[in-house]
C-alpha cells in the first residue's frame, strides 16, 4: 500500500472541497427548521458513496431523520467491514460566540473549522474517503457497508428500531466507528470504553402564577430556591452521587487496571489550562481520568425558571426546571438509573411544590477488550501510520448506539477516532486539525488490511 500518501496528497484539495459541501449543510438534528437539510446531508452522502465505488446505497426513511446503508461486496466469503458514524450535528448556537460562520467552513491556523468539522462529518468523510482510495486503487481486501444516521445528538431513535428490522442488511464482522478522540496528534489511542446516559428534565411547580415577591417572599415556597437545594443534594461533599442505589452495579476496576490507566499520559496543568479553571472537582480518592472513565457523573446542563431577562423584576416565579444528565459505566442501566433519579427526586421535594421527572433519552455504557482480532489490527494501523502503538483509553463520552449494535446485530465495535480533546465539538468554533483529517485516510487502509489478513 505505498501509494497511499501519494493518492492523498493528489487528491487533498478535492477531499476538503467535498467535505465542506458536506459541511455547508446545516443538519442540526434537534431543530424543525433543518428537517429539510438532513435529507440533503444523507443524499450528499449516497452520492459520495456511490462515486467512491460502492455498488449501492440507499436512504432509508424513518418516524424521524433518514439512515443511509451502503455497501461493496467484492466476495462473500471474505470479512465485512460495516463503517457506522453520524451526519447531523449538534446545534450551532450561541453564533456570537463563533469567529466565523459555522456552517461556512474555513481552514485556518492548519483546522477546519465549522460545526461538524470533527463529530462527525469531517471523522466519517475519512472512511468515505479512505475506502474511494482502496476502491480506485484495488486495495480493498474485503467487503464493506456503511450504516451513516442523523440522529446520534437526539438519541439514535430510528436507528435503534432499524437495526431490528435490518439484521440481514447490516450483516458485517465488524463495526469501524471514528467519532472519538485521540490522547493528542502525536500519541495515538484507542477508546475502549464508553459511557452511557440518561437524561432528565424535571419540572418544579409552585405557586400558580409569579407571585409578587415582597407580597410573598418568606411565605411561599420558591421553585427556583427549591430546586438549587434539591440538585444541590443530588451529590455530596465527597462529589457522590446521593441517589440510593446509583452505585450498585457499578463494576469496580481492580487495582491492576487502575494502574495501568494512570501509565497514560497526563498534564494536570495543561487540562486545566485548556478550559481555564484553577482547579478540578470530582469524586473523592479518583484520578481525573478514572473520573471520567470508570466512575459515574451527575451534571446540571441547564437551569432556568422565573425572570431572567434584562434589569430585576421582583417575583417569586411559579415554575423552575433543570436538564439533568447522568454518565454511567458498566454495569448500570439507563433506564433503571432513571427510574432510581425520579424516585429519589421525587422523595426530596418539600410539600408545596409539584414535581414532574421526565426521561429525555439514553443508552448504555460500552467496553471492548484489548485482544480482540479488530482490536490488534486497528492497533497495528495506528501503530504503522503513526509509528507508535496506540493507548486503549476509557472515554467519558457516550455513544448510546454502540451498545444496540452489539446487542441486537451481535457485532462489537472498533472505535478508532482522530478527534482531540480541544476539537471543541458542541462548542463554538468547533475545529478539526488538517493533520488528523489526512492522518485518519492513511490509517483507516491499514485496519481493513490487517484485519482482513488475521480474520
Ligand atoms: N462523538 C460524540 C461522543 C464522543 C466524543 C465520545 C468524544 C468520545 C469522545 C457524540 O457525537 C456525542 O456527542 N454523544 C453524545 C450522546 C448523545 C446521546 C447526545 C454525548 O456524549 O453527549
Ligand atoms: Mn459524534
Ligand atoms: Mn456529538
Amino acid at each position: 500500500m505505498k501509494d497511499r500518501k501519494s493518492y492523498i496528497e493528489e487528491n487533498k484539495d478535492r477531499f476538503l472541497e467535498e467535505l465542506f459541501d458536506l459541511i455547508r449543510i446545516p443538519s442540526v438534528s434537534a431543530k424543525e427548521e433543518n428537517k429539510g437539510d438532513m435529507l440533503k446531508a444523507a443524499e450528499y452522502l449516497k452520492k459520495s458513496l456511490m462515486e467512491a465505488g460502492a455498488d449501492n446505497a440507499e436512504i432509508y426513511t424513518t418516524e424521524g431523520h433518514p439512515v443511509l446503508v451502503g455497501e461493496k461486496i467484492i466476495d462473500k466469503s471474505l470479512p465485512t467491514v460495516l463503517v457506522y458514524g453520524h451526519y447531523d450535528v449538534q446545534p450551532a448556537e450561541p453564533f456570537e460566540l463563533w469567529n466565523t460562520d459555522p456552517f461556512e467552513p474555513v481552514v485556518k491556523d492548519g483546522k477546519i473549522w465549522a460545526r461538524g468539522a470533527d463529530d462527525d462529518k469531517g471523522q466519517l468523510f475519512m472512511h468515505v474517503k479512505a475506502f474511494e482510495y482502496m476502491v480506485r486503487t484495488e486495495n480493498l481486501p474485503c467487503n464493506v457497508k456503511f450504516m451513516i444516521e442523523g440522529e446520534e445528538e437526539i438519541g439514535s431513535e430510528s436507528l435503534s428500531k432499524f437495526l431490528d428490522g435490518h439484521k440481514d442488511l447490516l450483516k458485517a464482522d465488524v463495526i469501524l466507528v471514528s467519532d472519538t478522540t485521540m490522547i493528542a496528534p502525536e500519541i495515538p489511542s484507542i477508546t475502549t470504553g464508553l459511557r452511557g446516559l440518561s437524561y432528565m428534565q424535571v419540572e418544579l411547580t409552585g405557586p400558580n402564577r409569579d407571585l409578587h415577591s415582597g407580597l410573598y417572599g418568606g411565605a411561599v415556597g420558591n421553585p427556583c430556591n427549591i430546586l438549587c437545594k434539591m440538585i444541590a443534594s443530588l451529590t455530596n461533599e465527597k462529589n457522590q452521587v446521593t441517589i440510593p442505589g446509583f452505585f450498585n452495579d457499578v463494576l469496580i476496576s481492580s487495582d491492576k487496571e487502575r494502574a495501568e490507566m494512570a501509565k497514560r499520559p497526563y498534564n494536570e496543568e495543561k487540562y486545566k489550562k485548556s478550559i481555564d479553571v484553577d482547579a478540578l472537582m470530582g469524586e473523592e480518592s479518583y484520578s481525573t481520568h478514572e473520573r471520567l472513565g470508570i466512575r459515574p457523573s451527575l451534571d446540571v446542563n441547564g437551569i432556568w425558571g422565573g425572570y431572567t431577562d434584562e434589569g430585576a423584576k421582583t417575583i417569586l416565579p411559579a415554575k423552575a426546571y433543570a436538564k439533568i444528565s447522568m454518565r454511567l459505566v458498566p454495569d448500570q442501566d439507563s433506564g433503571k438509573i432513571a427510574k432510581l433519579f425520579e424516585e429519589h427526586f421525587k422523595s426530596i421535594a418539600p410539600e408545596g411544590v409539584r414535581v414532574k421527572v421526565e426521561y429525555l433519552h439514553g443508552g448504555q455504557a460500552y467496553v471492548s477488550p484489548i485482544d480482540s482480532t479488530e482490536y490488534l489490527a486497528a492497533s497495528m494501523a495506528m501503530e504503522e501510520a503513526f509509528g507508535k502503538k496506540p493507548i486503549p483509553v476509557r472515554s467519558g463520552g457516550s455513544i448510546p448506539i454502540i451498545s444496540n449494535f452489539e446487542k441486537t446485530l451481535g457485532i462489537k465495535s472498533i472505535l478508532m477516532g482522530f478527534g482531540l480533546d480541544e476539537d471543541a465539538i458542541h462548542s463554538p468554533n468547533e475545529n478539526y486539525p488538517l493533520f488528523n483529517f489526512f492522518k485518519g485516510i492513511e490509517t483507516i487502509p491499514l485496519f481493513y488490511k490487517y484485519y482482513a489478513e488475521s480474520s
